[in-house]
């Protein structure tokens, strides 16, 4: 699958096969996550595999739609806001490397923004000063979604002089 394929098809994965997902290939798709680009080389994310029983605590409305493995990625702790907000934005960056790596063979993955919430966020007693930016199901894709189509792009386009 080359780049543009693999961007205008990966879709959010709502609802997964329990078909598990080689560790193998899920480490090389992290590792490849990891050439995102991040400022003064930060690599400011952290990568937990959410086992069965934080899994089942977390009490997710779907159980993430049954997929057979669990990810949370975590920003790491910044000095200054400025630092807090790139580290943020490395992460997401590391999140979609990965969500196009695993697409490219066949594996769905989701997004969820749950982290967020202070219960969950215990849950998982994160270090100090660490935050989730996404918590994301992985797995082969039981549905797949539609396509949600995007503005186009002429409409966010603006010349300045
Ligand atoms: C920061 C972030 C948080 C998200 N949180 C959620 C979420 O909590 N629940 C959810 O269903 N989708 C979540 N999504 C996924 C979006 O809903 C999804 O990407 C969007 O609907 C577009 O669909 P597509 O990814 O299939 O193109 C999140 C995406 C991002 C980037």
């Amino acid at each position: 699958m080359d780049i543009k394929q693999a961007i205008l098809t990966r879709r959010n994965i709502k609802q997964f096969k329990p078909d598990p997902v080689p560790m193998e290939r899920v480490e090389e798709w992290l590792t490849w996550a990891s050439y995102a680009p991040n400022h003064r080389m930060a690599e400011p994310w952290e990568v937990y595999v959410i086992g069965p029983e934080t899994r089942a605590q977390v009490k997710h409305k779907t159980n993430f739609g049954g997929a057979p493995l669990l990810l949370a990625v975590a920003s790491t702790p910044a000095k200054t806001a400025i630092d807090r907000d790139e580290h943020v934005e490395a992460v997401a960056c590391f999140i979609q490397n990965f969500m196009l790596a695993a697409h490219a063979e066949g594996v769905g993955t989701g997004w969820s923004s749950l982290g967020v919430s202070p219960r969950v966020r215990e849950l998982l007693a994160l270090p100090e000063g660490q935050e989730i930016v996404g918590f994301l199901p992985v797995g082969y894709p039981l549905e797949v979604p539609a396509v949600k189509p995007r503005t186009p792009i002429q409409q966010k386009l603006h010349q300045l002089p």
